[in-house]
């Protein structure tokens, strides 16, 4: 599919979908909200501010994720609100007026806003207002509903303002509390998220796709001697090359034993002949997130110490990808991984004397891979939506059809860590791809980035 197909251009539309998409998700939560309470209700949603880098320098501003999927709209400091009174339920957009003016944050400054008076026709809400009015339209709203969601902690200077409000509402009402319930909407609407439709997974293959051919454009440029940021900048060109707004997350390209540090982000050192180079990087497109690691090497040949770990990996990680598949807990991935990976410590030589089992009950695997398997992914990389069930949280939820989640074990033997064969110190592998779950088993989103040794042998380094 060519990006052309999903990017909609001169749409005030940041994600990909149509005004009746992001409605349908309103009308939707409404429901869901109204099963919550039989009082009136109202639920707020900030899409967040732009944010200082320096001085007077801004961060590229992206919405927050839940408001983004409730209305695709992408202009800082618009409040969403959700309302359901006297039986009649709609969504109210608080959102900048138009600002043709010389002044410093106008649009001859900043580019073209929506503005109020077009926000109702273009984004399909029931009505829109001047965000300046918000504090007098909420304690006005505050004032006749007794059940509100909030969502606490998302924007702390929010929070404060939310309960000055509330304090000010139940003043009014002389001293009676007229709010009896906060509640957080967001339980409701990040299971919504959690199960992409059959539009968000046809963007979601695309994203992977576009962070597939990221990594074959960054293996095709390795070379012994380039910095880690050369690499990064490679496959970031081709991420926005083929329609990607942007990095998913900082990307991680970690030469040698810098791939042993998790979240390693400075990407400054130069790449050694005869190491290895993890990257661990993925694009947003349209709104959602793939999440790609791969393990390449510099000089282009794999040694058999660092195929060794890397075959166990692999190995592991394909057992895990096996185990999704609806009605599955989500634990059971995980649990096929470290599996493989207790038989992969005890093969290389590195936990002694101990059984399959030991390594399982003691979770001795941890030293060497101190992190989960997997996580949901969707719009935000780490997406939302709970991992156990609401009613019992001992309980790992099962794969639904729709779900996406990565499957990303490794393997981390620091170069200082006396336990692992001197060999195989300063080796660490992750290997990770985006699955998505169907009705009879699982995709992998990121097929198109090659994982077999002989196939990256193939692609890793200049060709004649
Ligand atoms: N790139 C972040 C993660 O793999 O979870
Ligand atoms: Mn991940
Ligand atoms: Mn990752």
């Amino acid at each position: 599919m060519g990006n052309s197909d999903l990017m909609q251009k001169n749409s005030p539309f940041f994600g990909p979908f149509s005004a009746a998409t992001y409605r349908q998700r309103r009308h939707q939560l409404l429901k869901e909200l109204s099963r919550q309470t039989s009082s009136d209700f109202v639920a707020f949603f900030w899409s967040g501010s732009e944010l200082i880098r320096n001085n007077d320098n801004h961060y590229a501003f992206r919405a927050q994720s839940d408001f983004l999927y409730l209305t695709g709209f992408s202009e800082p400091d618009t409040m969403l609100i959700l309302q359901s009174i006297n039986g009649r339920k709609f969504s109210r957009l608080a959102l900048r007026p138009r600002d043709l003016s010389a002044n410093r944050g106008s649009e001859v400054w900043e580019g073209e806003r929506l503005g109020v008076e077009r926000a109702v026709k273009t984004l399909g809400v029931e009505e829109a207002f001047d965000i300046h009015q918000v504090s007098s339209e909420v304690e006005a709203l505050l004032a006749k509903v007794p059940q509100i969601f909030w969502s606490f902690g998302e924007f702390p200077e929010w929070d404060l303002k939310f309960t000055r409000w509330i304090g000010k509402a139940n003043t009014l009402s002389r001293g009676l509390p007229r709010i009896q319930a906060i509640g957080d909407a967001r339980i409701q609407l990040h299971e919504m998220r959690r199960v992409k439709t059959a539009e968000e997974i046809k963007v979601m293959r695309e994203s992977g796709r576009i962070a597939s051919l990221g990594h074959i454009r960054a293996m095709k440029s390795l070379r012994p001697g380039r910095f880690e940021y050369e690499i990064a900048s490679e496959l970031e060109r081709e991420f926005k090359k083929l329609g990607a707004s942007d990095v998913a997350y900082g990307s991680i390209v970690a030469g040698g034993n810098n791939a042993c540090t998790l979240h390693y982000k400075t990407n400054r050192e130069r790449l050694k002949s005869g190491d290895l180079l993890l990257i661990d990087a993925g694009c947003e497109f349209e709104t959602y997130a793939s999440d790609i690691t791969r393990v390449y090497p510099i000089a282009g040949k794999f040694s058999p110490a660092q195929a060794e770990v890397y075959n166990w990996v692999l190995k592991s990680q394909l057992a895990a990808i096996a185990a999704c598949r609806p009605g599955a807990q989500f634990t059971a991935p995980h649990e096929a991984a470290v599996k493989v990976l207790a038989k992969g410590l005890i093969a290389l030589g590195v936990i002694k004397r101990k059984s399959v089992g030991d390594i399982l009950k003691h979770k001795l695997w941890r030293r060497y891979m101190p992190h989960g398997t997997s996580h949901w992914l969707g719009m935000d990389v780490h997406d939302t939506g709970t991992y156990t069930e609401e009613k019992n949280p001992m309980k790992p939820v099962r794969l639904r059809a729709g779900n996406v989640l990565t499957i990303e074990p490794g393997i981390y033997f620091r170069k200082d860590d006396k336990s692992v064969p001197p060999k195989y110190r300063g080796i660490g592998i992750r290997i990770e791809d985006d699955v998505l779950v169907t009705t009879r088993g699982h995709e992998v989103l990121t097929a198109p980035c090659p994982k077999k040794i002989s196939d990256i042998e193939a692609l890793c380094g200049p060709k004649m």
